[in-house]
């Protein structure tokens, strides 16, 4: 069966609105963010949980994906849409961009918006601005580290996370449907255009479009 790209990211998106509703997360004191150079690498806690990459904000975007659900439950409560912001170190980028694949020690991160219709642009054309955090979740390639070699964490206000279990949903979603090494490199539009001329796109995802199967590059 293939699946849509719009489908897979409502799934998740889904699947975001169940576990992580009603969380917010702390924001990193300015006075922190001024003078800590931004993370090169996963760092870990002493429990070996992973350490909030505070300054993903001055990483490398990769898109934004806006998403709209038709469900009139969270109509009503003005939750039926948002908005996923992704983010990669830079080191990682540019190794990426030299080799069209993701180099260990690579950090994706997703952040979840909340979207609100902007009063000022209400006519036509209608606008939608980005709001509050509503998750935050991270994509770890660390091969010392993980036996399938990448981690999903989730945080949720706290400045770690214990890495998800390898049952977990990201895991299959992502090995099953993203085009690059458990990645959804087809989505990131400065990416996608390297990784088909480095010939790193799984094979699969270039033949049935964006219903794509995983590559073990
Ligand atoms: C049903 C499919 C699906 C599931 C389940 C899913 N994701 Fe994703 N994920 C996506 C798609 C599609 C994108 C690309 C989004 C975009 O382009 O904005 C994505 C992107 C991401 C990214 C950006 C980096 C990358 O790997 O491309 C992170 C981080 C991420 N997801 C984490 C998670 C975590 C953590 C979970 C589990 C709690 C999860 N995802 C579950 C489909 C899924």
């Amino acid at each position: 069966m293939i699946i849509s790209a719009k489908s897979i990211l409502l799934m998740a998106v889904a699947l975001l609105g169940t576990s992580l509703s009603g969380v917010s997360l702390q924001k990193a004191s300015n006075s922190e963010a001024c003078n800590t150079p931004a993370a090169a690498a996963p760092e870990y806690a002493a429990d070996g949980q992973l350490k909030l990459p505070e300054h993903y904000r001055e990483w490398i975007y990769l898109t934004s994906n806006f998403y709209v659900s038709s469900d009139p439950a969270k109509i009503q409560m003005g939750q039926h849409q948002g908005f996923m912001n992704v983010f990669v170190n830079p080191e990682a980028y540019q190794a990426f961009l030299d080799t069209g694949i993701w180099a260990d020690k690579t950090m994706l991160v997703a952040e979840m918006r909340a979207g609100e219709d902007m009063e000022s642009t209400n006519q036509d054309p209608k606008g939608t601005d980005q709001n509050s955090v509503k998750g935050l979740f991270v994509h770890v390639k660390d091969e010392a580290h993980f036996p399938g070699r990448w981690a999903f964490f989730s945080f949720k206000g706290d400045k770690t996370a214990k890495v998800l279990p390898v049952t977990a949903a990201c895991y299959s979603c992502h090995s099953a449907r993203g085009g690059l090494d458990t990645t959804f490199v087809q989505f990131y539009p400065t990416l996608l255009p390297i990784a088909k001329g480095k010939n790193t796109i799984s094979p699969a995802y270039l033949q049935e479009g964006k219903g794509a199967a995983a590559t073990t590059k």
